[in-house]
C-alpha cells in the first residue's frame, strides 16, 4: 500500500465573501518519496488546495492528515507543519518580507530561536546551495522576478522540509533557467524531499514528475503514473490542459516506426531520441 506523506480527504472551502465553493471534495494524497506534479486549468483550486497543505487555510470541512494524523489547528501544532512542510507561493511578492535577500532567507530561521551562528552558517550554506552568494545584501525590491522566484525557494529549503509545495515556479523563467530549477529540485528530490509541483507547462510535467494529479472544479479526476495519464488523452483535452509536445511528435511518426521502435508514448525528447538510436542498431 502506498504510504501517503500528506493527504487530503474530501475537502470542502469557499474564501468568505466568494463566489461559490472552490474546493468541492477533493480528495487525494501525495505518496513519500516522489517527485509528483498538480495538473489543472486556471481556477480549478490548486493554489487554495496548497494554502490548505501547511495549515495557513483550515477546510470548512473534510481533513487534512499528515502521515495519517490529521491536522491539529492549534498554534504549536501548526508551527511544526510550517516546518515539515514548505510552501513556495505562486506569488514571490506574498513570500519575501525582509529588506535583504540574506535577511529574507534567515528570517524562517529566527522565528525558530536558533543560536545567531547557526543561523549564519545555514544562510551561508543556502546562498552558495542556490547560487545567490553575490545577491547576499542586495535589496529585494532591487531582484528580478525570476531571482525573487529564486529566493523564495531558498527561504523555503533552508528550514528543511520533508515535504515542498511549489506552486507554478517555472512561470516567468526563461529555458536557462528552468533547466537549473528542474535540476536542483531533482537534487533536493535525491536528498530525501518528497516534492509537489502545481504546474500548466505539460511538457515538464510528464518529463519530469513520477506522479501525476489532475484536479477539475475543486475536485481530484486522475491520479497516476505518468505513462497512465498520457494514456488518457480523452480527459486531458477535455479539461483543456492538451498534451504534452512529445505526444504529439510521437502521434506523427509513421505507424510501422512507432511499432518497431515499441512501448507507449516517450516521456522526454532524450526518451525518443535513445529509443529510436536503439531501433536504428538493431535494425543495422
Ligand atoms: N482570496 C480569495 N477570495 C475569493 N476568491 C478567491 C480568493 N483566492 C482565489 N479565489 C477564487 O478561487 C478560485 C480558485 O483559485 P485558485 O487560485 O485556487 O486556482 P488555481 O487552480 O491555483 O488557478 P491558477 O492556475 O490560475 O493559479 C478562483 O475562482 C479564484 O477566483
Ligand atoms: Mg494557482
Amino acid at each position: 500500500m502506498t504510504s501517503w506523506l500528506l493527504a487530503f480527504n474530501d475537502l470542502h472551502y469557499t474564501y468568505p465573501g466568494g463566489r461559490g465553493p472552490v474546493l468541492r471534495g477533493v480528495t487525494f494524497g501525495i505518496p513519500e518519496g516522489k517527485k509528483c506534479v498538480l495538473l489543472g486549468r486556471n481556477g480549478c483550486g490548486k493554489s487554495t488546495l496548497f494554502l490548505h497543505g501547511n495549515g495557513i487555510i483550515q477546510p470548512q470541512t473534510g481533513q487534512v492528515s499528515w502521515r495519517g494524523k490529521p491536522f491539529v489547528y492549534k498554534r504549536s501544532a501548526l508551527q511544526e507543519m510550517t516546518q515539515r512542510v514548505g510552501l513556495v507561493f505562486q506569488d514571490p511578492e506574498h513570500q519575501l518580507i525582509a529588506s535583504t535577500v540574506s535577511e529574507d532567507i534567515s528570517y524562517g530561521l529566527c522565528n525558530r530561536n536558533l543560536p545567531p551562528e547557526v543561523i549564519r552558517a545555514k544562510v551561508e550554506n543556502i546562498l552558495d546551495v542556490f547560487g545567490m552568494r553575490e545577491l547576499a545584501d542586495v535589496p529585494i525590491h532591487h531582484l528580478s522576478l525570476g531571482q525573487k522566484r529564486r529566493l523564495a525557494l531558498a527561504g523555503v529549503m533552508v528550514l528543511e522540509p520533508q515535504l515542498l509545495l511549489l506552486d507554478e515556479p517555472t512561470a516567468y523563467l526563461d529555458r536557462y533557467q528552468t533547466k537549473n530549477l528542474l535540476r536542483e529540485l531533482d537534487q533536493i528530490h535525491r536528498s530525501g524531499t518528497t516534492v509537489l509541483m502545481a504546474t500548466h507547462d505539460m511538457d515538464i510535467a510528464f518529463e519530469w514528475a513520477e506522479w501525476i494529479c489532475v484536479m477539475d472544479a475543486g475536485k481530484l479526476v486522475f491520479a497516476g503514473e505518468p505513462q497512465e495519464a498520457l494514456s488518457k488523452r480523452e480527459m486531458l483535452e477535455s479539461l483543456h490542459l492538451g498534451m504534452p509536445l512529445i505526444a504529439e511528435v510521437w502521434e506523427a511518426l509513421p505507424e510501422s516506426l512507432k511499432q518497431e521502435v515499441g512501448g507507449g508514448i516517450p516521456r522526454s525528447v532524450d526518451e525518443l531520441k535513445k529509443r529510436l538510436s536503439g531501433q536504428l542498431v538493431s535494425s543495422r
